[in-house]
Order: C-alpha cells, then sequence, then structure tokens
C-alpha cells in the first residue's frame, strides 16, 4: 500500500512540473550578449569565433553545457556558459539553430585532392558537411576555427569523442586543407 501511495504521490508532482518549452524570442534575446563576436545574425567576422547560425541545437546544447561544466576549456566561454542554465542554454541553442548560415561568397573550389580525404568525415557531419543531430555543421564554418579545433582534438586539448583518434590521421598542412574544404562547402546554394 505504501508504495502504491508514493507512486501515485509521485504521479502528482510529476503532473505538477511545467514541461519546458522552448522559447526562441527568449533564445533571441540571450544572444544579444553574444552577438559581438559570433555576430548578431550569429555570423561572426573573425576567424576564431565560430558562425552559429545554422549550427545543430543538439551539438550547440551539449557545447554549452560542456563549456559550462569546464569539459571543454575557453576562458569567455566558460565564463559565459556558467552565467545560463539548462532552459537558456535550450532557447539560445533553438534560435541560433533557426538562423540561416548564408556566406554565399566562399565559392572557390578547394584542393580536390582533399577532397577524397574529406569523404571519410560526411558518414557523421552529413553528405554535405551540413551536419547531423549531435554531429556538427562543418559546411561554411570559419577555417581559421575549423583547423584550431581539429588541431586541438589532436594534442587533446579538446576532447571530443571520435575526434581525438580521427584526428591524428592527418598532418597540420592535411587539417588547414581539410578546413578550407567544409568552409567552402556551399549547402546553402543547394535546394
Ligand atoms: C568575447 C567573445 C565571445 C562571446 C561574447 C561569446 N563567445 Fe561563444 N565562443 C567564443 C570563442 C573564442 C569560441 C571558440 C572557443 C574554442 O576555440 O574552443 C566560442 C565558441 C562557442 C561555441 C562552440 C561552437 C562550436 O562550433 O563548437 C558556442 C556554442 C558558443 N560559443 C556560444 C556562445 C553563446 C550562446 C554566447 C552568448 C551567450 C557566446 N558564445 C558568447 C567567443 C565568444
Ligand atoms: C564517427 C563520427 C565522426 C567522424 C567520422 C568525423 N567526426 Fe568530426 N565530430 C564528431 C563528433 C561527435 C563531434 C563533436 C565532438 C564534441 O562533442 O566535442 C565532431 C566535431 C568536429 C569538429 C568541431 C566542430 C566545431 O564546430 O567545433 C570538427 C572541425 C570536425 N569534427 C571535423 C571532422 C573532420 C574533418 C572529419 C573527417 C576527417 C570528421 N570530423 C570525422 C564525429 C565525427
Amino acid at each position: 500500500m505504501q508504495t502504491f501511495l508514493k507512486f501515485i504521490i509521485s504521479i502528482l508532482i510529476f503532473a505538477a512540473t511545467p514541461v519546458q518549452a522552448i522559447d526562441i524570442v527568449a533564445g533571441a534575446e540571450i544572444a544579444k550578449s553574444c552577438g559581438a563576436c559570433h555576430g548578431a545574425e550569429g555570423i561572426s567576422s573573425e576567424g576564431i569565433y565560430p558562425h552559429l547560425a545554422g549550427q545543430k541545437a543538439a551539438y550547440l546544447i551539449k557545447q554549452l553545457r560542456a563549456f559550462r561544466d569546464k569539459k571543454r576549456t575557453d576562458i569567455v566561454m566558460n565564463a559565459t556558459a556558467s552565467q545560463l542554465s539548462n532552459a537558456e542554454i535550450n532557447d539560445v541553442a533553438a534560435f541560433y539553430a533557426s538562423l540561416k548560415l548564408d556566406v554565399s561568397e566562399n565559392v572557390t573550389p578547394a584542393n580536390p585532392k582533399i577532397a577524397a580525404k574529406a569523404a571519410m568525415c560526411l558518414g557523421c557531419h552529413g553528405s554535405q558537411g551540413q551536419g547531423r543531430g549531435s554531429f556538427p555543421r562543418l559546411a561554411n564554418q570559419q577555417p581559421e576555427y575549423l583547423a584550431t579545433q581539429l588541431k586541438a582534438f589532436k594534442t587533446r586539448k579538446r576532447l571530443g569523442g571520435p575526434m581525438n583518434p580521427i584526428s591524428n590521421n592527418f598532418s597540420d598542412q592535411e587539417i588547414v586543407e581539410l578546413s578550407i574544404y567544409f568552409s567552402r562547402l556551399n549547402i546553402s546554394k543547394k535546394p
């Protein structure tokens, strides 16, 4: 009987907890404090700052939590993320995921030889590098940022599951070429 009562009480408590709805408008408000580095529309103007527009929400959530928990290290982002609750992280991630990353000037083809090597990345990162679930979008990202991350995976400065062993396969020169290749994949032109 006691177990039954506990069961009923837990159902009542669960029912009383409001379900947290994703609020893109609230996300846009939070994003005002991010624009100085990531751009007002999530398109940054400097290579050290990643574009956030069009990035996968699940990936953004994972990274913001990782910065907050200091599992991913960056002085500015550790401090920034420590100010955000789970709900705020969800909202700001949904806001950036809803924006379009249109950097159509990046149309010059990259070194074709590197395309063969980049093929092994597409299984996770999407056939056009567009990202998939918690696998981040690479297409159109700042090339300098991509190269910094690949080097960070290689030196284990950043822990990223499969990316640590994968990055071992590439020289610093190949990392630069892969980064240029992905930054120029123009998925915004595709239907
Ligand atoms: C003063 C500059 C600055 C501000 C302000 C800032 N960021 Fe960042 N952000 C950075 C830098 C630099 C990096 C790259 C860190 C690295 O190299 O690992 C970054 C990385 C990120 C990443 C990881 C992206 C990826 O592709 O892995 C996310 C997500 C992010 N920032 C979200 C935000 C949000 C949300 C805000 C506002 C609440 C914000 N940032 C404010 C500088 C900033
Ligand atoms: C087995 C799946 C898998 C494969 C294959 C893979 N990746 Fe990744 N990649 C991931 C995951 C998962 C992450 C996110 C890691 C994290 O949570 O920090 C990631 C993150 C990245 C990032 C960081 C992006 C950002 O916005 O910070 C870069 C750059 C990257 N991968 C490049 C590549 C390249 C280049 C290749 C091919 C040489 C590749 N990946 C192959 C799974 C994969």
